[in-house]
Order: C-alpha cells, then sequence, then structure tokens
C-alpha cells in the first residue's frame, strides 16, 4: 500500500487535488454543508450521519432530509460515498461486518435504526433498485409477484395477475415480455432485466425508493423510459437516486445533494445547483473539471 493510500482521506483530498489539475483541496474549502439539508415536507430525515468501514471514514457528519413526493439526487465523484449513504436508508449495510453506521434517521418520524424496526418490513416501505440488474433465478412474472405473495397483498390469482401486469407496464416492459412471462427473468436483456427489476420494486408499492445508478446499464430509449417513469413515481413514491449522469439529475430531480470525499458539500434546488452552485466543489465537478 503507497503512502497516500495509508493517509487520512483529507490529506489524501489536499494531494489528489492540489496534484493535479484541480488547484483546490477540500481541507481548505469545506467547513461545513452549503445550502438547505432540511426541507418543508421531509419523508425521510437524516443527521449527523457517520459512517465508517473499519478504519476508512466513508461518510463524515452528513445532515440530509429527502422531501416527500420528490426525487432527491445524489451525485459526487466516483468512491465519496453515494452508495454508502443511500444504503443506510433501508439498513442495507447491517450486513457488512466492518460497517458501522451512527448518527440519526428518520422515516415519517419513526427511528429506522430503532431495535424494533425488522429490517425486511423497513424494505418493503424502502425498496431499491441496484445498478446492477439482480432478477431472482425465478420466472418474469414469478420475480414480480415475489413481494406481492411474501407479503400477502393480493387476494386471489386475478388480482395477482392484475398487479404483475400493471407492475411491468408502469417499468416499460410489459409489451416486451407479454408473451412470456413464465421465461427465466435471467433470460432477458440487461436493460430489460433492469426494468424487470424496477417493476419488482414498484409492485410493493414501496413509501420511498431508493435507485443507485439505474440507468447506468440502459441505452438511451430505456433511460428515457426510466426518466418517464420516475416523474411518475413522484407523484405517490419519494425517490432518491444515485446517478452520475449531471443531465439525468437534472431533468428528473427537484433537489441535488452534493457529496465529495465523504461530506455533504452542497444541496439544494436542482435548478440552482446545475445553474449556480455556491460551492467552489460544486461548481468545478458540474462543469466537469473533476469526477
Ligand atoms: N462493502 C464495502 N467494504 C469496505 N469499504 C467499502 C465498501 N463499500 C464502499 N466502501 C468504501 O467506502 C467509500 C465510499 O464508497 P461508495 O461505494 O459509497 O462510493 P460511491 O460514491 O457510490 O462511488 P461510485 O460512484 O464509484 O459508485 C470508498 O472508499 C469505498 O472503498
Ligand atoms: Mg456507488
Amino acid at each position: 500500500m503507497n503512502e497516500l493510500m495509508m493517509a487520512s482521506p483529507m490529506a489524501r483530498a489536499k494531494s489528489e487535488l492540489t496534484g493535479n489539475q484541480v488547484n483546490v483541496s477540500l481541507a481548505a474549502t469545506f467547513e461545513h454543508t452549503v445550502g438547505t439539508p432540511c426541507c418543508d415536507n421531509p419523508k425521510i430525515q437524516t443527521k449527523n450521519v457517520d459512517v465508517f468501514y473499519a478504519e476508512n471514514h466513508a461518510i463524515q457528519d452528513v445532515s440530509l432530509d429527502m422531501g416527500a413526493n420528490e426525487v432527491t439526487a445524489l451525485i459526487g465523484p466516483s468512491g465519496c460515498g453515494k452508495s454508502t449513504y443511500l444504503r443506510c436508508l433501508n439498513r442495507m449495510n447491517d450486513s457488512i461486518d466492518i460497517c458501522k453506521v451512527s448518527g440519526d434517521f428518520i422515516l415519517d418520524g419513526e427511528d429506522i435504526y430503532a431495535k424494533s424496526q425488522d429490517p425486511v418490513l423497513l424494505r418493503a416501505r424502502v425498496g431499491m433498485v441496484f445498478q446492477k440488474p439482480n432478477p431472482f433465478p425465478k420466472s418474469i412474472y414469478d420475480n414480480v409477484a415475489y413481494g406481492l405473495r411474501i407479503h400477502g397483498l393480493t387476494q386471489n390469482k386475478a388480482e395477482l395477475d392484475d398487479m404483475v401486469e400493471d407492475s411491468l407496464r408502469k417499468a416499460g416492459l410489459f409489451e416486451e415480455v407479454k408473451d412470456r412471462l413464465n421465461a427465466a427473468g435471467t433470460s432477458l436483456s440487461g436493460g430489460q432485466q433492469q426494468r424487470l427489476c424496477i417493476a419488482r420494486t414498484i409492485a410493493i408499492q414501496p413509501e420511498v425508493i431508493l435507485m443507485d445508478e439505474p440507468a447506468s446499464a440502459l441505452d438511451p430509449i430505456a433511460t428515457a423510459k426510466t426518466e418517464e417513469l420516475i416523474a411518475e413515481l413522484k407523484e405517490n413514491f419519494t425517490i432518491v437516486i444515485v446517478t452520475h449522469s449531471m443531465q439525468q439529475a437534472a431533468r428528473v430531480s427537484q433537489r441535488t445533494a452534493y457529496f465529495h470525499m465523504g461530506r455533504l458539500i452542497e444541496v439544494g434546488e436542482t435548478d440552482q445547483i446545475f445553474t449556480n452552485p455556491q460551492h467552489e466543489l460544486t461548481e468545478k465537478y458540474i462543469t466537469g473539471r473533476f469526477g
């Protein structure tokens, strides 16, 4: 391991950034989050969040609210902690032994990390779509029906059929698969598998949907469909999306949070972040000067 790898994240920030084209260091420019981490009608509130993977301080004192029926975009350079933060919101980091999470996480006034909170039920309320599609080794139909069955959300087969069809339609996949609902989910193309996973997630009508770069494996048409879907879903759900595409963040979200080396640098209305960023690091990232 070289010296730089062993240095603290702050020292690495200084060294990486002053060492190349960007003459700005995080230590020199970061005091606190710029903008408005709170919002008027929060669905999820997080406060003073820290996440460690063993010694690696991956998220540092992040406070951020996510508004109900809004799309919040998390952006920032690779490794800045976007996925780590997102996974905290439905306790997906629980299964990583070396991962230690602290801070407040509140969903509609309820503590997400309370002992009484069942993570399986929590994840039914806070669903997640991953970067890499992960269909179950089951048929297309059964993938979508899975959550509806285990949570007993339908009364009979006809209702289940309707819910499966409706979810596949909303995910923009039904027309492509309606004649082969019994084929394996894994027999679909990558982009189709991703839409299948979206259908599976929305089938159980979660309150919040977390999306970690959901369109990175999709072609432009499927990406456009996913973005339309997000716009539609926000009428009923709260969405938090990680994306590397600035255009996508600008198109789909109402609020944008910019992360850098584990810190939340700036958060605000999406239009403001992209047209009038207040922090130097945000400005450099969105103008493509690093990242
Ligand atoms: N399962 C893990 N075990 C140990 N360290 C991890 C784990 N997941 C992430 N990390 C570390 O946490 C830090 C943040 O990683 P994270 O995956 O959250 O970044 P990211 O912003 O999502 O990056 P990318 O844009 O590349 O997906 C990195 O230093 C990474 O090495
Ligand atoms: Mg990530």
